[in-house]
């Protein structure tokens, strides 16, 4: 077998970081060739998503909390996300043909060990932004954390981002009558309009952003799909109408906090005014969803992209030596999209 005789290399942790990620945060390491034992495949990893919730479990006190959905990273650990690669060898008791494909968990890496039923088999075709990307998690927010109805107005932070770019294109396919976006320049507002179709789209770091919010959503808002917290989530809610429903995905405004990011993220909220409204607030994971709103969403997925134009927003960077930089840039909002690395 070739891949015996390969080097391997992945990307590892070197310390925890502290505020705004920094290179010498990741060593890339060179490893002996890993060797599947029985029930493993060893996988030549083609694509790889880079997530910035990565950044979430980094963070040197992401072990203490209960209920991340991620693993917390040790120093030394190698990084992982979700992958796609070629099957170059089998181990004894597996039976999946050498030159499969497999979407897997174990990204960062040129070669991974994959015990078998952690495997997808995908099509050797297969898109990598329609497996990597994070349509499922937007599609479970919007029909599994709250229902969303006919004609209402929809605001999405973080609307150009991994999952955003995902939730603002797939509520205008599920009903609503407006959706908003909020992002944190000039140029990716543009974007958001022309290629995703928002309607509106608010900027962080500029005007208040309950007045843009005010401006853009006059009749207040339906739907909230949080991915920010903080100020964007106290102004969106002091905005919602009565029966407005809240899908709370993740709490960007802390985790990448570039002068102290954390593992806290308060906001002051009007409890009473959620009580008069009849406001509906969710924390949501999408990785707890039945099997059978994954098969409704690839049946969706494959219509809206046939017939609906769905865009798959993603960008993409070349080499592992890459990655490392292509989280940073994540982070610091200079990407669009879910963020791919093929090797
Ligand atoms: N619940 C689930 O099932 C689930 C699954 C995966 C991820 N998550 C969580 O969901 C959230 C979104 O994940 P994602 O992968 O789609 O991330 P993302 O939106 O692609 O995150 C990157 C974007 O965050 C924005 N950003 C950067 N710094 C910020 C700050 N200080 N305040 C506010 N926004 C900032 C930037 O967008 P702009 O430049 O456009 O502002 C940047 O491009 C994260 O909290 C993640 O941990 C949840």
């Amino acid at each position: 077998m070739a891949a015996s005789t390969a080097r391997n290399r992945e990307v590892r942790l070197t310390r925890h970081p502290v505020g705004a990620l920094r290179a010498e945060d990741f060593i890339v390491a060179d490893t002996p060739m890993p060797v599947p034992g029985p029930g493993e495949l060893l996988v030549r990893n083609r694509w790889f998503r880079v997530s910035v919730s990565t950044r979430l479990m980094a963070q040197e006190d992401a072990q203490t909390v209960q209920g991340i959905p991620f693993p917390p990273l040790r120093i030394g650990d190698t990084l992982a996300d979700a992958a796609i690669g070629e099957v170059v060898a089998v181990g004894p008791t597996c039976d999946l043909p050498v030159g499969s494909v497999v979407m897997h968990p174990f990204g960062w890496r040129d070669y991974a060990v994959v015990a078998a039923p952690h495997a997808t088999l995908l099509d050797a075709d297969a898109d990598p932004a329609a497996h990597l990307g994070h349509g499922w998690t937007a599609y479970a927010a919007l029909t599994q954390g709250i229902r969303i109805e006919a004609g209402d107005t929809v605001f999405v932070t973080s609307g150009a981002g991994a999952i955003g770019a995902m939730a603002g294109q797939i509520a205008k396919r599920l009903g609503a009558g407006r959706v908003i976006g909020s992002t944190s320049g000039r140029d990716k507002a543009d974007w958001m309009r022309v290629e995703l179709g928002y309607d509106a789209v608010v900027t962080r770091g500029g005007d208040p952003l309950i007045d843009q919010l005010a401006w853009a959503a006059p009749q207040g808002i339906d739907v909230i799909v949080d991915m920010v917290g903080g100020e964007q989530l106290a102004a969106a809610l002091s905005l919602a109408r009565n029966g407005a429903r809240c899908v709370i995905l993740g709490a960007l405004t802390a985790e990448l906090d570039p002068r102290r990011a954390g593992l806290r993220a308060p906001v002051e909220l009007d409890s009473f005014q959620i009580v008069i409204k009849g406001i509906t607030l969710r924390g949501f994971s999408a990785c707890e969803e039945a099997s059978d709103a994954f098969a409704a969403w690839l049946h969706h997925l494959a219509a809206w992209q046939r017939d609906g134009g769905l865009r798959l927003p993603c960008t993409v960077l070349e080499g592992l030596d890459a990655a490392p930089l292509a989280l940073q840039e994540a982070c610091a909002g200079r990407l669009r999209g879910v963020v791919l690395v093929t090797l």
